[in-house]
């Protein structure tokens, strides 16, 4: 009998719980063993949930319990999720999670305690929702070197660009249904701001390289600037406009970056709508390959919770290689000025147009609005075209993927 703790009865958490309880038959069928959720640690009481009597405030009751082998964090945040996922670890206890804050700024360390104490640290649910993204790429994408991945990694923020896109939807009213369809974070600006979806890319980035950047130093753009006139102006390039978190392995130095990007429709993340996510990799070997599915939500993200316990269940009495991952340096971090992309210029049809564009069609969306896309050119180089314009003529700048 294998005895698991769940901490955090939220949203991912309680539908964990219902995971657990709802498909016991079949997985203790496939993993040839029983289990049991002993504790459900909350700060709340649930007098009306079926695991009310699993409920305990107290954290001390699952750490001092050797019975429990599996906890399972959903707490969100870096404190105490961080603290508590420490103590379990050093206490020989396997951990899996959906907290990609904790994942994305304590990984290196926590994957380290532990390998120490031969137990294991799994976050599927980190990216990605419901999409098997972390366990691929760790298994069946090792045979590869993995050049590129873009993605849109957060359910939010493309939920509410294609209300805005599809159904004139205002943006407050779009995020107030990602709130209550429970997709969005505590704080939505995790989401609106990029901080999420910056989150979610150093760990696929980590995965790829084995050196985890601080997602708080990657360039981070959100989707709260985004008009109306620059989504009529996407269509008139052929692109639809998507949050999308992008890493490149340049002349061997990692590069990456979250921000609101043109996307060709010929792109297949450009027909990615509502909560889905999309990540797309380009490895040596295999080529492109693509992960699609559920990008948030209970269930969803509950099921790569769960698939990350039954990993451990069914791996209890085995050796597993353990995630080793190091913290990025400054000298593996290439120069972001130098990155270089096809950028969108969006401006007043009346503007003088600066001379490195002429050689470049202008398409214009109506209300005046004019745009011109450029071949690829760097992040310096974007730069000074726009002080070219002048503030009050350019409207936005994009980047295309
Ligand atoms: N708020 C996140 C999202 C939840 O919308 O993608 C899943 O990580």
């Amino acid at each position: 009998m294998i005895n698991i703790a769940i901490l955090g009865f939220g949203v991912v958490g309680s539908g964990t719980a219902e995971v657990l309880t709802e498909n016991k038959k079949i997985i203790e069928e496939r993993l040839g063993c029983e289990y049991n959720i002993k504790y459900i640690l909350d700060l709340r009481d649930f007098p009306d949930s079926p695991f009310s009597s699993l409920i305990t405030h107290d954290f001390k009751d699952i750490l001092d319990d050797p019975e429990v082998s599996v906890v399972a964090e959903m707490m969100g945040g870096s404190h105490p999720a961080y603290d508590f996922t420490k103590a379990c670890l050093e206490a020989g206890k396997n951990v899996v999670t959906s907290n990609k804050e904790v994942v994305s700024t304590f990984g290196v360390e926590l994957c380290e305690i532990a390998r120490k104490n031969g137990v294991r640290y799994l976050f599927e649910a980190s990216v990605g929702g419901g999409i098997p993204v972390i366990r691929p790429m760790i298994n069946d994408l090792s045979s590869n070197k993995i050049n590129k991945i873009s993605g849109i990694l957060n359910g939010t923020t493309n939920y509410i660009l294609t209300s805005m896109k599809n159904e004139g939807a205002s943006f407050d009213d779009a995020l107030l249904c990602a709130q209550k369809l429970g997709y969005a974070e505590a704080n939505p600006s995790a989401d609106v701001d990029g901080i999420d979806a910056a989150r979610k890319i150093v760990i696929l980035a980590a995965l790829a390289s084995g050196k985890l950047i601080d997602p708080r130093a990657i360039p981070t753009v959100g989707i709260t600037k985004i008009t109306l006139a620059d989504t009529e102006m996407a269509k008139e390039f052929g692109c639809t406009i998507k949050l999308i978190g992008y890493s490149e392995i340049v002349d061997g130095k990692l590069c990456a970056f979250v921000s609101p990007r043109f996307v060709p429709t010929t792109n297949p993340l450009s027909r990615i709508d509502d909560v889905f996510n999309g990540i797309l990799i380009n490895a040596n070997m295999v080529g492109d390959v693509m992960f699609y599915g559920p990008g948030a939500g209970k269930l969803p993200t509950a099921s790569a919770v769960v698939a990350d316990i039954i990993d451990i269940i069914a791996n209890i009495d085995s050796e597993v290689k353990p995630i080793v991952w190091e913290t990025a340096s400054e000298s593996d971090i290439n120069n972001f000025s130098e990155y270089s992309c096809p950028r969108v210029f969006i401006f007043n049809c009346k503007a003088n147009i600066p001379a490195s564009l002429s050689k470049y069609e202008i398409k214009e969306s109506g209300n005046n609005i004019c745009g011109i896309m450029t071949d690829s050119i760097t992040e310096n180089e974007a730069d000074t075209i726009a002080a070219e314009f002048g503030n009050n003529n350019l409207i936005s700048v994009y980047r295309v993927l």
